[in-house]
């Protein structure tokens, strides 16, 4: 029995889904266990591209168990959206493939109302939110004010419940925003209908987490959005607002720290960020345009252009240190190819004074300097490589070079989205 974290080393959409469906097939269940529907995790699979919000992305392997766990806030529609879908698809055949933790809290209408009324009345102070009502349903549960999956089954307490949150939201959309009032009518028909389809999904997760565990499986859980969105460890306030980092599965799936064997931190070959905040290695010119247009670096849930820039091995290093990471996966090292020359920030120049550190403060990353140094880059396709050995020496030395500036083996390189293109130079859920 093998558990292995994955999460983002970066501002999300590190490729955290294509690994966790090339993992899939090694481990019995995959655990989401924050965040909610504002990840958009792409897998690509004999060419057919499949893009995952919510339920976790072993889905496409039959043999996985996929786990949303009470630390997810769970858009209903979009979650029934997901499997109807996959269902239509032929992927999900079997009903108690998903399970959905009853405990798991919901995010509502009145949620993504906000969100979207709040994003608009900071204007250049924004955060760049997907608009999916994910800060809103974090802080009603905070609030202990929140409505929960299993609510949605308790029908004759469902309609006090939402009429009461309903009172105090409208006032905040309609008095503060001047926004339209969310009907706690409509979104009571809604629910009891929601909460009929949802049924068979709802389960105690923690108890199938812990036979899981009990009979020696294989449990991989996937990180949403990434480190430095994390609401205590990323570039506050422009994060998320769960806690994006290795240490969240414990309370989000309901597993103590003991279980933890791996963690695998996942980052780009280079870096990206979309929304708003600060971004040290940032390149606003035509190299950044060629990142994004080399990487098809276009946000997964709302299509926005990502911002692209190089490599930063300070990150990484923090990263690492707040994960715990015990190996590295590499994305996307295909899109450097041909580059010319590469960089990696591997330290930062803050007010004048040189430091190796991630910065504390939101002014002191914002003035951060990356300094880098400089490889040069292959000229090669390396995306028909499957061995370690058959990457070109120059791409060879760039992975060892971060190995070297992170202090953690590179296990997995990606080299295309297919779930084919991947390098493993090791086994992966190999124990402790
Ligand atoms: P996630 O949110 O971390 O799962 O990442 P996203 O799916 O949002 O964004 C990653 C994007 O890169 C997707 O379009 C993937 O299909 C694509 N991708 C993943 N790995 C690779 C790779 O190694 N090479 C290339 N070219 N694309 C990749
Ligand atoms: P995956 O799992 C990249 C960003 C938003 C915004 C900030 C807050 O696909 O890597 P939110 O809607 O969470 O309140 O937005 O976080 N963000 C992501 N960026 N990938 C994600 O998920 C993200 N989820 C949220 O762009 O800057
Ligand atoms: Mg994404």
């Amino acid at each position: 029995m093998t558990t292995l974290v994955a999460v983002g080393a970066q501002w999300g959409d590190e490729g955290k889904g294509k690994i966790v469906d090339w993992l899939a097939p090694q481990a019995q269940l995959v655990v989401r266990f924050h965040g909610g529907n504002n990840a958009g995790h792409t897998l690509v699979v004999e060419g057919e591209q499949t893009i995952l919000h919510v339920v976790p992305a072993g889905i496409l392997d039959p043999g996985t168990v996929n786990v949303i766990g009470p630390g997810v806030v769970v858009d209903p529609t979009v979650l029934l959206g997901e499997l109807a879908e996959l269902e239509r698809r032929g992927a999900l055949r079997d009903p108690s493939r998903v399970r959905v933790s009853g405990r798991a809290h919901l995010i509502l209408p009145w949620h993504t109302a906000l969100d979207k009324a709040r994003e608009e009345a900071a204007r250049k102070r924004a955060i760049g939110t997907t608009g999916r009502g994910i800060g809103p349903a974090y802080e009603d549960k905070v609030a202990r004010r929140g409505i929960r999956v299993a609510d949605l089954l308790r029908v004759e307490d469902l309609r006090e419940a939402i009429h009461r949150v309903a009172e105090q939201k409208n006032f905040e959309l309609v008095e503060f925003y001047r926004w339209e009032a969310v009907d706690p009518e409509h979104v009571y028909a809604q629910a009891l209908e929601l909460g009929r389809q949802l049924e068979p999904y709802v389960d105690h997760t923690e108890r199938t987490l812990e036979s899981a565990l009990r009979e020696g499986k294989n449990v991989l859980f996937e990180g949403a959005q990434g480190t430095f969105l994390d609401i205590d460890h990323g570039t506050y306030p422009y994060v998320t607002s769960s806690n994006c980092v290795a240490g969240a599965v414990c309370a989000g799936a309901g597993i103590g720290p003991t279980r933890i064997d791996r963690v695998l931190g996942i980052t780009k070959a280079y870096t990206t960020r979309v929304g708003g905040g600060p971004f040290p290695t940032e390149e606003t010119g035509a190299l950044g345009e060629k990142l994004r247009a080399v990487g098809a670096e276009f946000g997964a849930t709302t299509g926005r252009p990502r911002r692209c820039g190089w490599l930063d091995a300070v990150m990484l290093r923090e990263a690492a240190t707040v994960n715990g990471f015990t190996q590295l996966a590499i994305n996307k090292l295909d899109v450097l190819a041909g580059m010319g020359e590469l960089r990696i920030a591997t330290a930062y120049r803050v007010n004048g004074k040189l430091t190796h550190e991630f910065p504390m403060t939101l002014s002191e990353i914002e003035s951060a300097e990356p300094v880098y140094e400089t490889h040069e880059a292959w000229a090669e396709d390396i995306s028909s490589c499957r061995r370690y050995e058959e990457l070109p020496d120059a791409a060879r030395r760039y992975i060892e070079r971060v190995e070297a500036l992170v202090g953690v083996p590179v296990e997995l390189i990606s080299i295309g989205p297919g779930r084919d293109e991947t390098i493993s130079r090791t086994e992966p859920f190999r124990p402790a």
